[in-house]
């Protein structure tokens, strides 16, 4: 177990409330499944397999824009700044940026945040024995923290650790991309007042997103032919289970479907029954016709151009981009503050 790990919601209270969401989606019309059922436990073991495939091109394009403009973010990070991670899963290039920042003797507060703890706990041990030199000892202090975005958002917003400091906050893996147009500001906003009230000296976010690379390559990122999408999906069906405490779901009744919408600007997953079903959720039933579909997720691609357009009203400005050889993908996006004097304090990257 990594030592220092605070859990901002109790894990029976955070079922109780997935349990809740998960009946009231089903009851909707059209009938739907929380998207969150997907990060449960074996969710990311079997989305890590996904990540590792060449198809999942995200994942790369990440890490190569990570490594390439290394110097930039050690130079945004001064000394005694705050890194956040968020939806930090298995931090899969962090490493290298804590590592860097090390060898420059640069002391850096590390906190990484996602909603599970069992994954929270197995990246930092992780980190920890990658980081295990008297340097990294010295100059590098690591913790986590455990809830959704809007737990976590609450807290920022009242802990006194980021008085005063340097905060660049790292969101990586495209984890907007379930957003809808309408959330994804709200998202970014929410973000950035809560480090406005946490007295922040300043902060920089550094958002993966990424425009649609056709829908052939979204596909095979998204639907790999090798199933691995497929397996992914059908957990949340598992996992929907376990939260709602029986066999609600019969997963042969079911078939995983993905389609790509007409712009081909997003790709949707669903269920859909085989058979007319039945559900029994709180002794209640739940009607689903033959081929009818329950949608558990749509990843919106979004290019440069939207995000901008998106963020035109939030406290956010977009000040940079950083592409991937031919694919757009990862921006920079920095607080634009209400006063002249502190966005004259704020270091560029
Ligand atoms: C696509 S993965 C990205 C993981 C990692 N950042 C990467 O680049 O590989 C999304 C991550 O966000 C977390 N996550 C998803 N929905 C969340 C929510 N509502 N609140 C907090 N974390 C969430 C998941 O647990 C998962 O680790």
């Amino acid at each position: 177990m990594f030592s220092n790990i605070d859990i901002l919601t109790d894990r029976q209270i955070r079922e109780q409330q997935l349990r809740s969401a998960i009946v009231s989606s089903l009851n909707a019309v059209p009938k739907t499944l929380p998207d969150i059922l997907l990060w449960e436990d074996a969710g990311h073991d079997l989305f890590e397999q996904i990540a590792k495939s060449r198809s999942y091109y995200g994942a790369q394009a990440d890490r190569e824009i990570m490594k390439d403009k290394i110097d930039e973010i050690c130079q945004s990070l001064e000394e005694d700044a705050v890194l956040i991670e968020l939806g930090a899963g298995s931090v899969p290039h962090t490493g290298m940026v804590l590592d860097e920042l090390c060898q420059r003797r640069m002391k850096t507060q590390y906190l990484a945040h996602d909603l599970t703890q069992s994954t929270l706990d197995h990246s930092l041990c992780r980190l920890a024995s990658e980081l295990r030199s008297d340097r990294h000892k010295s100059f590098l202090k690591m913790s986590g923290i455990v809830g959704t975005y809007e737990q976590f958002f609450e807290w920022l917003s009242k802990t006194d650790e980021l008085r005063g400091r340097r905060v660049v906050v790292l969101w990586l893996g495209n984890c907007l991309s379930n957003y809808s147009d309408a959330e994804f500001p709200n998202m970014v906003d929410a973000l950035m007042q809560s480090l406005s009230w946490s007295g922040a000296a300043s902060s920089t976010l550094l958002l993966a997103v990424n425009e649609c690379p056709g829908a052939d390559v979204m596909r095979q990122a998204y639907d790999s032919p090798d199933g691995s999408s497929v397996a992914f999906i059908a957990n949340a069906l598992r996992q929907a289970n376990r939260i709602l405490g029986t066999e609600a779901f019969e997963y042969e009744a079911w078939t995983p479907v993905s389609s790509i919408n007409s712009a081909g600007t997003s790709i949707t997953w669903k269920f859909q029954s085989k058979q007319e079903i039945q559900l029994v959720i709180d002794e209640r039933p739940v009607t689903c016709k033959v081929g009818e579909d329950i949608e558990l997720i749509t990843i919106n691609k979004r290019g440069e151009a939207d995000v901008a357009k998106l963020l035109a009203h939030s406290r956010a400005e977009l000040v940079d981009t950083w592409r991937h050889q031919s694919l757009p993908w990862s921006k920079c996006i920095r607080e634009r503050r209400y006063s002249l004097l502190l966005i004259s304090h704020q270091v560029g990257v």
